[in-house]
């Protein structure tokens, strides 16, 4: 039997190139492995945009249309919106009986965001509780398996502590403990070589055109200590170069030697790099397009994708039910 995995992204925009490299990629790898559900995580979204969520629906289904033209293949994977499954909430709340606060508070990413994040007011019980949520995601499916980036490893970890302790609880072992799938792709800065984020409108989407692909490029950092062209580059500190080494490694030898060697220039070396990225985004467009344009095609996908969900969690659902004695 294959093991599962579960992962989920939050729909709070659309899907860039960090998105591509950091995590769809590694998906698409993993459903010849294993068993993988992957989710919309739309209730952990509407933690921290419940001021604002205008876009949140659209945003799950754009996101889904992305991961799918990046080579999530629905007949392998279930592919599933969060909140279309209800088991996930119940059992945030059975798991939110057995969490001690302390736990949560410690949880750095909690105290992280709180601290960095302007213009929300996330100071909620609700957001206090997002591990919690996450953890119910992955326990419902009882999922061996979770690949994410190393700043949800805490998450995973708190996942883990809690089913021990509802394992502990309930004397039996209902929960296996999640271990984390590290995607350990390098880590793609954004336009300005600050960490790729919409929040610094220095992304690369999925979605952009031809023209903004070049724009954006063109207004990319590069090394910082080549002022002209006759001097030599230094592709290492070159965020540039680093795109590159993630979308065309059999190019970066000649980038580099031309770099070095003062034989190409960084605006000539900027419109190949556009070259390239628009190269490896035109084929996900195309399939991009077809699929925004046929809303029924992506309905029967989630319909399928939550029907085949529901499943694994409402078995889940009894078994705890019956420990609980509710
Ligand atoms: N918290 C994750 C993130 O921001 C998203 C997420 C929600 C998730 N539920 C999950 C990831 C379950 C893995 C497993 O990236
Ligand atoms: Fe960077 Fe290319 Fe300029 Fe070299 S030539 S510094 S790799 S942009």
């Amino acid at each position: 039997m294959k093991k599962r995995v579960l992962s989920g992204m939050r729909p709070t925009g659309k899907l860039h190139l960090g998105h591509l490299v950091g995590a769809l990629k590694n998906w698409a790898e993993l459903q010849n492995k294993y068993e993988c559900l992957f989710m919309s995580a739309d209730w952990h979204a509407l933690m921290s945009e419940y001021e604002r969520p205008y876009n949140l629906r659209e945003n799950i289904y754009d996101n889904i249309v992305d991961w799918i033209s990046c080579g999530i293949e629905p007949e392998k994977s279930v592919i599933f919106i969060q909140s279309e499954v209800k088991e996930h909430l119940e059992l945030f709340l059975i798991l939110s009986c057995l969490t001690p606060l302390g736990w949560l508070e410690r949880c750095p990413t909690y105290k992280e965001q709180l601290r960095e994040i302007k213009g929300r007011d996330l100071n909620s019980y609700g957001f206090l509780g997002y591990p919690v949520l996450q953890a119910a995601d992955i326990l419902i499916y009882k999922a061996e398996k979770v690949p994410v980036g190393e700043d949800q490893l805490a998450h995973l970890e708190l996942t883990r502590e809690i089913a021990r302790r509802f394992n502990g609880l309930y004397k039996k072992n209902v929960f296996p403990e999640p271990e984390a799938i590290l995607t350990e792709t390098p880590r793609l800065l954004g336009l300005d070589a600050r960490k790729m984020s919409k929040s610094y409108n220095n992304t690369i989407d999925l979605s952009d055109n031809e023209e903004q692909i070049k724009k954006k490029i063109s207004s990319m950092f590069t090394d910082p200590k080549r002022i002209r062209l006759n001097e030599p580059g230094h592709p290492d500190v070159c965020n540039v170069f680093s795109y590159f080494t993630a979308f065309a490694a059999e190019r970066k030898d000649d980038v580099r030697e031309w770099c070095i060697n003062a034989k190409l220039g960084c605006t000539d070396c900027k419109k190949e790099l556009a070259q390239v990225i628009i190269e490896v985004l035109a084929p996900i467009q195309v399939k991009r397009k077809e699929l925004a344009a046929d809303k029924k095609k992506l309905r029967k996908i989630l319909d399928k994708g939550r029907d085949r969900a529901s499943e694994i969690a409402s078995s889940t659902r009894k078994e705890i039910k019956d420990l609980i004695k509710i």
